[in-house]
């Protein structure tokens, strides 16, 4: 049995935020954020659309593309650090929104990682027959925990959400593999300062930018080549990788790395700038739409992000 993906979907806010837009309010410049990280755009929610709300949209559409119906849905995972509320899990109200009546539905929490975590999480459940169907979801409103005075951070992150549905089978396509690690160590690299715990705040992001930078160049290409190990495969073998979108220079320092060209890469980072557990879904999906992800083909994800937390996974699309 292995987990297969039957659609992809995604969803993004009404709003637009150009580099220009972010430098009337905080010193920077459309310059700056280009060449140190190749955004050049990133969506923001507007007070109607949450983390809930992207997540039912990008869940809707991955459904569509199945040519499935939301009760056939027994299993929803959602990767978030944004969640609508501290609880419910915003799981529970995507399952409200798209009428499931009774399913199992929980969000992980893996920061920027969190949709690779989901994955395996969910990939584990189908296999070991806790559920047949599954919705993994990636969904994240960043810019509600930007602090919007620091412009080392807040020029960097951006909304939105992807899903997945995935089908436990028999046969050759499905996800290959998961490999996950955490590093709590480094949980002061990118962090929230605040919490129900201890602050009774939200909080805002803060980041150690170069250290997390230097960390995720070779967290990713030894996770990425552990992944690969695991399954027989080299980098030859791979059709597509969809990494998670921090920074331009991340995903070339990676691929160089790895010895990988870089027209096999899906980059949205300059259209969507990092959204965090959303980043892998919304890439895969742009790439499945646009034509480049084919059915048969070869796809290896992975992403790094606060925790430290890193993981990868191999799949036959
Ligand atoms: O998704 C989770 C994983 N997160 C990441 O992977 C992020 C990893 N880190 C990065 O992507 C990069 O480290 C950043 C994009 C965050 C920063 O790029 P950098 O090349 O490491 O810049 P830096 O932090 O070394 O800062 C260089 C300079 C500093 O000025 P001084 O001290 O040299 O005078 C900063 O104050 O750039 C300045 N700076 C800015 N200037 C204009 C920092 N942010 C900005 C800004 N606009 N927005």
């Amino acid at each position: 049995m292995r987990s297969v993906i039957l659609g992809s979907g995604s969803a993004l806010p009404k709003r637009v935020v150009s580099n220009a837009e972010l430098a009337e309010k905080v010193d920077t410049s459309d310059e700056w954020i280009v060449e140190r990280t190749g955004i050049r755009q990133r969506y923001i929610a507007d007070e109607t659309e949450t983390t809930a709300t992207l997540g039912t949209d990008a869940a809707k559409r991955a459904l569509d593309a199945a040519g499935m119906a939301a009760d056939q849905i027994d299993l929803i995972v959602v990767a978030t650090a944004t969640p609508d509320n501290t609880f419910p899990a915003t799981a529970t109200k995507i399952q409200a929104l798209l009428g499931i009546d009774d399913c199992i539905a929980f969000d992980v929490a893996a920061v920027c990682t969190g949709f690779l975590y989901a994955l395996s999480v969910a990939d584990s459940m189908l296999r070991g027959g806790n559920a047949k169907r599954a919705l993994v979801i990636g969904s994240e409103t960043f810019s509600r925990i930007l602090d919007w005075e620091d412009r080392t951070t807040c020029v960097l992150f951006g909304d939105g959400a992807g899903a997945l549905v995935l089908e436990a089978r028999d046969g050759d396509a499905g996800i290959l593999t998961t490999k996950l690690h955490a590093q709590g160590k480094h949980n002061n690299l990118l962090y929230v300062d605040g919490g129900p715990s201890t602050t009774q705040t939200v909080g805002h992001l803060r980041m150690k930018g170069r250290e997390v930078f230097r960390h995720a160049v070779v967290n990713l290409a030894e996770v990425l080549e552990e992944t690969l190990g695991e399954v027989g495969l080299s980098n030859s073998d791979i059709d597509w990788v969809v990494p998670h979108q921090a920074n331009q220079r991340i995903l070339d320092a990676t691929a160089k790395k790895l010895g990988l060209p870089r027209e096999k890469v899906i980059i949205t980072v300059d259209q969507h700038a990092n959204t965090s557990a959303a980043s892998v879904p919304l890439a895969f999906d742009v790439a499945v739409r646009d034509g480049r992800i084919k059915r048969g083909d070869l796809v290896v994800m992975e992403a790094m992000g606060g925790g430290l937390t890193w993981g990868a996974a191999a799949l036959r699309y």
